[in-house]
């Protein structure tokens, strides 16, 4: 049986402790060892983006990482961004229905206007398509980031 071992996690700006094996993906950390199930399982296999979280500004599947690569990174999960006005966007256009996969768009989104405060329609839709909301809620969800996006362009310029 493989050694578990102790490791330290910085996630939502605390420094977590948490016992993992070596080939324990971040996913199963965040939500086993830390109750952060706000990132969901949903392929297992980095199709779908609804265990996306944010390491160090980047947008990763948390489902494809190993937990021990996150060590020294600073994670953000969902639990991180509440009451941020991606989040309030989502709420205000209804995007969502069963919101299985409302924190990992949320999460991308978020990413997204961290490196494009001002992306262009293309580059929205580009990122916007590596997620996948089984409910098909696609146009309340396209409405909440062009919402988002308008709002952060106020804010940047
Ligand atoms: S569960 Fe990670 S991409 Fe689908
Ligand atoms: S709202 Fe149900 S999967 Fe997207």
């Amino acid at each position: 049986m493989t050694k578990k071992i102790t490791v330290p996690l910085n996630v939502n700006g605390e420094l977590k402790e948490v016992t993992i094996r070596p080939a324990d993906i971040l996913l199963d950390a965040l939500r086993g060892e830390l109750s952060l199930t706000g990132a969901k399982p949903g392929c297992l296999n980095g199709d779908c983006g609804s265990c996306s979280v944010l390491i160090d500004g980047t947008v990763y599947k948390s489902c494809i990482m190993l937990a021990v690569e996150a060590v020294d990174c600073e994670i953000i999960t969902i639990e991180g961004l509440a009451h941020t006005p991606v989040q309030q966007s989502f709420i205000e256009h209804f995007a969502f229905q069963c919101g299985y996969c409302t924190p990992g768009f949320i999460m991308n989104i978020q990413s997204l206007l961290e490196k494009h405060p001002n992306p262009s329609y293309e580059t929205i839709k580009e990122w916007l398509s590596s997620n996948i909301c089984r409910c098909t809620s696609y146009e309340e969800i396209e409405e909440a980031v062009f919402a988002a996006v308008e709002k952060n362009k106020g804010r940047s310029t």
